[in-house]
């Protein structure tokens, strides 16, 4: 049997999947815009509601157009009726992704019309998935720290409203400004993995929150979005500054990868990790955990004498590790935070691809044996 050459390419790399016109990487140059506005001046400039603006609309909003996004964003902060309830029978022991990705997926319940996937219905689902998801994390954190949930407080940004609802006090500005940074730095970023699943699920005209739910199972995994919890552990690991570079050369020599570093398309440093550095480090510094701040520099050292060769740098989920800690968030709330961003992301992406849809179907390439006589049970 003659075989045709095999086109075969491994993790898909370099391949080109679908256009986008939300955001643009050059994974040499370091360089991440969103509708070619530069992330470094989107985290000094803009506020996440302006940003999902942005990538939804693909233009900044005027002043007008923001205050009516913001109103219609704040309108879906409320979870549907009875919904608290389900959060609350849920077993206190679930690991908060799992939490995220089911709840996300029962909201289509709650959805008169769920498949609705006209350009208006998405947005506005995307809208109500974006509004309400920090109240699911929100309510299911304070549900196993046996506390009751806080209501929504529709006067607060997204930032200020999720962190009320967490901690049941109005956070402050710095921190509030700080947690909105994280939202915008992680807002979109091309075709990574769970946004070509988000993308791969609406193309068969399933439903958003089926696409949602996808992405978010996606996004856990630690090569992805999981990889800020990784970067934590590992940093809890280590005593103190100066063990930071042993306990690096070590995971080196028994060939560990190091969470937090290293990515697909990025062969040069992260712009993301380049605003997030300069933000945990104010973070660590004003909250007293610049020991954490020291031994990520440190670590940062140690892989760039070790690893720039290759190309290997951090990314976002290094420095957000610090900075979601010193925010006072809980380990395993880290990668919910970077799922409640990215659903602007996915959904996005989800109304891009159902504007211009064809079913993603790629081939796999049959490597078995042909021609194998069938075996009769017995005879095995
Ligand atoms: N630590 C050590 N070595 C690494 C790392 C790392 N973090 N990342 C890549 N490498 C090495 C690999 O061991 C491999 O070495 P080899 O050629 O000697 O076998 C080489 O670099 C290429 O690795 P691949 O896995 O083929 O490269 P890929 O493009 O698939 O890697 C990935 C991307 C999965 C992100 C990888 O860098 C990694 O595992 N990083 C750690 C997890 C992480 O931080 N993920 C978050 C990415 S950002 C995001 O998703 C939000």
């Amino acid at each position: 049997m003659t075989t045709a050459p095999s086109s075969f390419v491994k993790g898909l790399e370099g391949i080109v999947a679908a256009q986008t016109e939300m955001s643009h990487i050059d994974g040499t140059a370091g360089i991440l815009e969103y509708v070619g506005i530069s992330i470094g001046d989107l985290s000094k400039h803009s506020t996440f509601e302006e940003t999902v603006f942005l990538l939804w609309n693909k233009r900044l909003p005027n002043s007008s157009e923001l205050g009516s996004f913001t109103s219609d964003l704040r309108a879906n902060y409320a979870l549907p009726e009875g919904f608290v309830e389900r959060i609350s029978s849920l077993p206190t022991s679930a690991e908060p992704m799992h939490m995220l990705r089911t709840m996300v997926s029962a909201l289509a319940m709650y959805d008169d019309n769920p498949n609705d996937n006209s350009v208006e219905a998405a947005r506005a689902k995307a809208l109500k998935i974006l509004g309400c998801a920090p109240a699911i994390v929100a309510a299911f954190d304070r549900h196993r720290r046996g506390l009751a949930p806080v209501e929504p407080d529709t006067s607060l940004s997204f930032s200020a409203n999720f962190l009320y609802m967490l901690n049941g006090e109005k956070p402050t500005d710095a921190m509030t400004r700080a947690f909105d940074i994280c939202m915008i730095t992680h807002a979109d970023h091309g075709l990574n993995n769970s946004t070509f699943t988000a993308r791969v699920v609406i193309s068969t005209l399933s439903d958003l929150y089926s696409a949602m739910t996808a992405a978010i199972g996606s996004l856990r995994g630690p090569l992805h979005g999981g990889a800020n919890e990784g970067v934590m552990k590992m940093l809890n690991q280590i005593p103190t500054i100066d063990d930071a570079e042993a306990y690096v050369m070590g995971m080196i020599e028994r060939k560990e990868r190091i969470m937090g570093f290293g990515h697909r398309v990025y062969k040069a440093k992260d712009p993301r990790a380049a605003e997030l550095m300069t933000l945990a480090k104010q973070l660590a510094d004003d909250t007293g955990n610049s020991d954490l701040y020291e031994k990520s520099h440190k670590i940062e050292q140690v892989m760039e004498r070790e690893y720039a060769a290759k190309g290997i740098y951090p990314n976002v989920d290094f420095y957000s590790a610090t900075t979601y800690h010193c925010i006072g968030l809980k380990l395993d709330l880290f990668t919910p935070m970077f799922a409640l961003s990215r659903i602007a992301g996915w959904s996005g992406h989800v109304i891009e691809q159902l504007a211009d849809n064809r079913l993603f179907r790629p081939k796999a390439e049959y490597v078995g044996d042909h021609d194998v006589p069938y075996t009769p049970i017995n005879d095995r």
